[in-house]
């Protein structure tokens, strides 16, 4: 190994100055390029130096994206940033390693075994939504061109418990937004709420399997229902899913639940590989029910290096490591080890739920129907402190990354705590977390608040 000299040795002479004297007193480069570059070493400490002022990844609750992965899974993604997964010329085995992690997650949604399961990787559930709703504008508008129909006043219909992530697509592919606003005391749609917005302009309507606010599901079975009732009466409208969380949860910890292909009215679903997928960031994944849902004119053929290629991504390259890494874990835990994941982390959760009862002044929030191993509670309104102080002293205390936020329209009156209780968060931690709580409530208790504004915490309900 060459040698590098640490940050006390002498960097360039005649001055014999130090690295540490000679780089690390000067505000880090920024404007513009350095005119000069540094060793690798100095370069190396100044980024590290920068990102211990980051959360530390491992006290993150907020967060439902991946913060630990094995060893293995680490010389999988470092092994292969170099390689290009959409250059399906160049890396033909990356290309075809990807494809058989679509066709195990269209099966593992539900999906009838075909010769192509149609679907992609994607950088994350972002793109996965943008492509699985332009499909759909895309079907609809071939559905109203052959029917002789006006197609340029499409829209889409969701409830306000869906990710941002649907306003932006709206806003940047040119689609009208039906939001329905979550009926007070609710947290989640269906039919309801949803059915009155739909007409013959609607491409699709949006099902949250998992929701970022209470990682509930929307009422999918219900939607299916009243979806194909409009069929029967000559409407075709489908449903895509968006189990970006809780793509790689139920179908371990609640199998008998029917959210996916198995309900007629599902055309796609995206999934991100890197929340409960157990990859680090970013790997998402789209799936299309059959080769009938990919709009051939949305599949891009070109003619790259001498090969003839067909990708269906926004981007032309990406790095092949998580695509690789999601192949990895889906051969190093096959079914029965993401079973146990899933249970490890909800008997940690359960733990969590069953100590915090204890704490007098949070009100827990359990649901009875299938849900993300998540802990949601709220602070009681006889208290003197609220949640953003709480989960700002948890931040004081210890650095826990935990969000206090506020529930969507019409329910914004309710300001929630959520925790994600994620591989990471094993039992001890739990437990430490649980001690400071109970000191931390103790603290606010006797605090006169009086003079402090809202603290400045993590705030949204996080990605
Ligand atoms: C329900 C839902 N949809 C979409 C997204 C966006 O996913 P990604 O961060 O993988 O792009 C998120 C992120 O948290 C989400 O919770």
């Amino acid at each position: 190994m060459s040698e590098q000299p640490d940050v006390f040795s002498p960097h360039v002479n005649p001055d014999n100055a130090s690295i540490a004297e000679t780089f690390f007193t000067k505000p880090a480069p920024d404007g513009q390029l350095p005119q000069d570059g540094v060793n690798p070493r100095a370069a190396l400490r100044v980024l590290q130096s920068e990102m211990i002022l980051d959360g530390d990844p491992n006290k993150n609750l907020a967060t439902f994206v991946t913060t630990f992965m094995e060893p293995e899974a680490h010389q999988v993604i470092a092994e292969n940033l170099h390689r290009n997964y959409i250059d399906h010329a160049e890396y033909p085995r990356t290309a075809e390693v990807s494809k058989r992690c679509v066709r195990m997650i269209h099966s593992l949604f539900g999906g009838q075994p075909g010769e192509e399961s149609p679907g992609t990787a994607t950088a994350g559930s972002s793109e996965a939504v943008m492509l699985g709703a332009l499909a759909m504008k895309w079907q609809w508008k071939k559905r109203r061109k052959e029917a002789g129909k006006p197609d340029d006043k499409p829209n889409l219909v969701y409830g306000a418990d869906v990710h941002v992530v649907w306003d932006k697509f709206c806003r940047y592919f040119d689609v009208e937004p039906r939001q329905v606003n979550i009926p007070k005391g609710k947290t989640t749609v269906g039919p309801d709420e949803l059915g009155p917005l739909i007409d013959e302009n609607t491409i699709g309507v949006i099902a949250v399997v998992g929701t970022t606010f209470t990682g509930e599901c929307d009422d999918v079975e219900g939607i299916d229902r009243m979806l194909q009732e409009l069929k029967g009466k000559g409407l075709e409208v489908p449903m895509h899913i968006d189990a970006a969380s809780g793509g790689f949860v139920f179908p371990f910890t609640h199998p008998e639940f029917k959210w996916d292909f198995r309900l007629d009215s599902v055309v796609s679903i995206n999934a991100s590989g890197h929340k409960f997928g157990l990859v680090f960031p970013g790997i998402g994944w789209l799936l299309f029910r059959n080769e009938a849902q990919l709009p051939e004119d949305l599949v891009f053929y070109e003619d790259y290096l001498g090969e003839k290629d067909a990708t269906f991504t926004l981007n032309f390259s990406g790095s092949a490591s998580f695509v690789l890494a999601q192949y990895y874990n889906f051969v190093r835990l096959g079914f029965n080890g993401y079973s146990s994941v899933m249970r490890a982390m909800t008997k940690n959760r359960d733990s969590l739920v069953e100590q915090l009862e204890k704490e007098d002044a949070l009100e827990i929030w359990e649901s009875e129907r299938p849900t993300l191993p998540l802990v949601i509670c709220r602070v009681k309104d006889n208290e003197t402190f609220d949640a953003s102080h709480l989960v700002g002293e948890l931040s004081r205390r210890r650095g826990w990354l935990i969000p206090a936020y506020d529930m969507p329209p019409d329910n914004e009156d309710q300001k929630i705590i959520r925790m994600l209780v994620k591989l990471n968060q094993t039992r001890e931690l739990v437990d430490v977390l649980c001690n400071d709580f109970h000191d931390s409530i103790e603290l606010l208790r006797s605090a006169d608040l009086s003079h402090v504004g809202e603290p400045p915490v993590h705030s949204g309900t996080g990605y």
